[in-house]
């Protein structure tokens, strides 16, 4: 930066303001106690020595005494108060040394440093009579001039408690001097005083000066060679309790951090015990926090450093210890973390700076959009995800139009202007990163902004076709409005038109729910029970089965025993329970516990708590998901997992010349294909069972087990699917989990991460109409009617799951078929487990 010989003065870089905040570290409570303790006793002894006075003139002076010491002593106790800095030097150079602490280089640069924060505190008369001393934590090189250094460094205050405001004061004073030397005011030093840009400090997060807490020495690590850091222990053990571990991470000169996390599971406690913070700076320094993290987190957890270093910080307490993390860190040049420029064109994209990862602190760019003359610009945001959600864009915004946006900006939104150029910037604060944005811009003729398609409301064009067609295509409904229902439609009370297939199905696709009135029998005032009995609203949870089938018992608090039928649970005593889907919900509803004694399974580990249109899961959590690999093919079919050695799957994966066993591969604990770790267990399968009575013409009873020819060890990365009873209910409309490697686009390649996707059960009803009656009742189907999400090709065998109420995952189907993948109308069509429940038990024992 500037001169060398510009060492006269105290010059915070423009950006890096001083931003100080102070922390009490210690508690002197104790101390005060006992001191206070031993002058009582003092004084005791004297009163008895004395003349004998009076006992209540005594007590008298006892209590004055003690008030008068109490404030006397109040005024001395000192509380301690820290910062924690970064000071830039620029004249000096960074060597190895200045890594180790007790390298001569260390010590008489960190000597160096002490002073001239002695002298930047003597310039201001609080700071000059509280300031007891400073330490170095570490250097770092420079990040803009390789000449130079950057120290980190801690400084402590004594002050009476009730002098913390002036201190805060003085502090503001402080920055504000900083802020001011360009109007004169300079901080004198001696010649032997450091060339200084930038000083930046606050206090330490209360949680990390915690006593419990053990400080492990911090490890520096240089990315310029990649590599990965880990939490203590991982893989193999859980990260241990008590721990604070630092990671210094070093770039080179003009280069930035960047970290990928591979794995990251902590406790899920909102970060108040075991959490993961990550600093754009080497000590942790609170306005340079860049994210903080813990439990099972889904955004992206790629970061990228403004500068030259980074500081990762992993804080655990005494209880629950999770696996932990791994990152993987590199280097890039700081030039990559640039953005902004003039875009041309009739159309094209554009993201914030890294864009999936994390966007880095301190960005700031502009795009120009410049279309031809007579045209106007629009954009709109695929993905946006900047700054804090609810807040009027303090931190970090896009400003469009004038207009500053930040936390969420919905797909649908149209920005536009009324000319051929447009500016959008974008600008991030020095913390708190999120991922970003990427938008589209596309050129319009203003008289006829969408040329052969339908203009919706919000700007947006569309094909034409898909006016009135029942689907909410501009997604603000404008496509939908002012049609005539057709003779395959239905019409909304609120004058929307759906297809007649949608009546009755358990989805309120109307959005007034009008499609789902008037679909029972019953008149109002009634209960429609599950056998279409309809009984009075008076006879529910009475304690007695007046619908016969035990539903207007099976929602209440109570569970009623009664006859065994097609809608009770059997408890292994024999006797049948009313209440609904009561297995591994938490509640003993058997007398003989049974509904609640089958239950290591369907936890998705550490909740406290070929897929088309779905998106990638993260490592681990779907644990009962297997790959089907025939030897020398590689990824065929999914499966799940039902216990150590038995796995579920489709039966038309493993018919013909696929119905040998030992062709077959199981891979267990998988996230990406063909690339087994750590948790990735491979067996040989010792034997299949298809379904007796499999039809490979109409897919009816496609199931079958696979018997593994060892078991596998259970863990979190390998833990069974929940089975539901034969009487189980998966309600139409209830969301449900497909999973798989499947192909993500109908006659696409499969896919590499597992996917997940959310779906919906759809009312048997429904899709025998909707799939031209090739549906038994020994299939499901799930999807969204809207298209755009299903299971695929390769998908196959894999789980269609539903939690419970306890949050546990039970296996509604096995993937079977579909007409095309996540087309309009055509859901997807499961193996409905519950038919099979018995012939699993039969088989494999599970
Ligand atoms: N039969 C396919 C397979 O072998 C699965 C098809 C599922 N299709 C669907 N649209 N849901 O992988």
């Amino acid at each position: 930066m500037e001169s060398p010989n510009s060492g006269e003065e105290f010059r915070p870089a423009q950006d890096q303001g001083v931003e100080e905040v102070f922390l009490s570290r210690s508690d002197p409570g104790r101390r005060i106690h006992k001191h206070l303790q031993e002058k009582l006793e003092q004084r005791r002894c004297q009163l008895w020595v004395g003349l004998g006075l009076l006992l209540t003139a005594a007590a008298l002076a006892l209590l004055t005494g003690l008030l008068v010491w109490h404030f006397h002593l109040r005024r001395d106790v000192k509380v301690k108060k820290v910062y924690i800095g970064s000071m830039g030097i620029t004249d000096q150079t960074f060597t190895a040394e200045h890594e180790d602490p007790s390298s001569n280089q260390f010590r008489s640069l960190a000597d160096l440093v002490k002073k001239q924060l002695k002298l930047i505190y003597n310039e201001n008369s609080v700071l000059a009579r509280y300031f007891t001393n400073s330490t170095v934590q570490t250097f770092s090189p420079g990040d803009e001039e390789p000449d130079g250094v950057v120290a980190y460094y801690e400084s402590e205050f004594q002050l009476p408690a009730p002098q913390a405001a002036a201190l805060d004061e003085a502090i503001a004073s402080l920055e504000a001097a900083a802020g001011s030397q360009r109007s004169g005011r300079l901080i004198l030093k001696p010649s032997d005083a450091l060339s200084m840009r930038g000083v930046s400090s606050a206090a330490l997060d209360p949680r990390l000066t915690q006593n419990s807490v053990s400080e492990n020495k911090p490890i520096d690590v240089h990315v310029s060679r990649n590599g990965s850091i880990s939490s203590p222990g991982f893989p193999d053990t859980p990260y241990p309790p008590n721990t604070f571990q630092r990671w210094r991470l070093r770039a080179d000169p003009r280069h930035r951090v960047r970290l990928d996390f591979h794995t990251l599971t902590l406790e899920d406690d909102q970060c108040q015990k075991d959490f993961i913070r990550i600093y754009d700076s080497l000590v942790p320094i609170e306005p340079r926090l860049l994210t903080e993290q813990c439990g099972y987190p889904q955004g992206s957890l790629s970061f990228v450093s403004s500068g030259n270093v980074m500081l990762v910080v992993l804080v655990t307490n005494k209880d629950k210890n999770f696996p932990g993390f791994r990152a993987f860190y590199s280097q890039i040049p700081a030039a990559d973390g640039e953005c902004g420029g003039t875009l041309s064109g009739d159309r094209g994209t554009f993201s914030s700076p890294l864009f999936p990862a994390n966007y880095p602190p301190k960005a700031h760019c502009t795009w120009k959009i410049q279309v031809p003359k007579e045209k106007f610009v629009k954009v709109q945001f695929r993905k946006f995800a900047v700054g804090k959600r609810g807040t009027s864009c303090p931190d970090d915004y896009v400003e469009i139009n004038d207009e500053k946006l930040c936390g969420d900006v919905p797909a649908t939104a149209m920005f536009t202007t009324q000319s051929n150029e447009m500016s959008v910037s974008f600008k991030s604060d020095a913390s708190h990163v999120y991922q970003g944005f990427t938008a589209d811009y596309e050129a319009f003729v203003p008289s006829n902004p969408c040329p052969g398609t339908f203009k919706c409301s919000n700007n947006r064009c569309i094909n034409p076709t898909r006016q009135c067609d029942g689907f909410n295509d501009c997604e603000d409904n404008s496509d939908e409005f002012h049609c005539k229902c057709d003779a395959m439609q239905m019409q909304c009370k609120n004058n929307l038109c759906k297809t007649k297939f949608w009546r009755c199905d358990g989805i309120d696709d109307c959005g007034d729910n009008s499609d789902e009135e008037g679909c029972v029998q019953c008149t109002a005032g009634e209960f429609s029970c599950r056998n279409g009995r309809c009984i009075s609203d008076q006879l529910l949870c009475n304690g007695q089965d007046d619908c016969g089938d035990g539903s207007d018992e099976s929602r209440c608090q109570k569970s009623l025993q009664l006859l065994c039928s097609d809608f009770t649970f059997r408890c292994r005593s024999g006797d049948c329970i009313s209440k609904l889907n009561p297995e591994c919900d938490g509640e003993e509803d058997c007398e003989d516990g049974s509904d609640e004694s089958d239950c290591a399974c369907g936890m998705q580990p550490f909740h406290s708590s070929q897929i088309v249109g779905g998106q990638p899961s993260r490592e681990g959590e779907w644990p009962w998901q297997a790959s089907l690999h025939i030897r020398g093919l590689g990824h065929v079919c999914g499966a799940s997992v039902l216990s150590d050695r038995w796995l579920l799957t489709a039966a038309h994966c493993v018919q013909d010349e696929n119905a040998q066993a030992d062709q077959w591969l199981a891979l267990l604990g998988l996230h990406a294909q063909g690339q087994t770790n750590e948790w990735t267990v491979t067996r040989k399968v010792k034997r299949i069972i298809a379904h007796q009575n499999y039809d490979h013409k109409s897919s009816d009873n496609d199931i079958a087990l696979m018997e593994l020819d060892s078991g596998a060890t259970l863990n979190q990365y390998i833990w069974p699917v929940c089975l539901p009873s034969p009487t189980y209910d998966f309600p139409a409309g209830q969301e449900a989990w497909i999973t798989g490697w499947g192909a993500t686009m109908e006659g696409g390649t499969a896919a590499n991460i597992l996917q997940k996707a959310k779906v919906r059960i759809i009312n048997g009803t429904v899709c025998v109409n909707l799939l031209q009656g090739r549906v038994t009742d020994s299939m499901l189907c799930a999807g969204i009617l809207k298209g755009g999400v299903d299971a695929c090709q390769g998908d196959s065998g894999g789980p269609l799951t539903v939690t419970n109420a306890a949050g546990r995952f039970f296996l509604a189907g096995v993937v079977s078929w579909g007409e095309g993948c996540a087309l309009r109308d055509k859901p997807g069509v499961y193996t409905r487990i519950t038919r099979f429940r018995s012939w699993i038990k039969q088989h494999s024992g599970v």
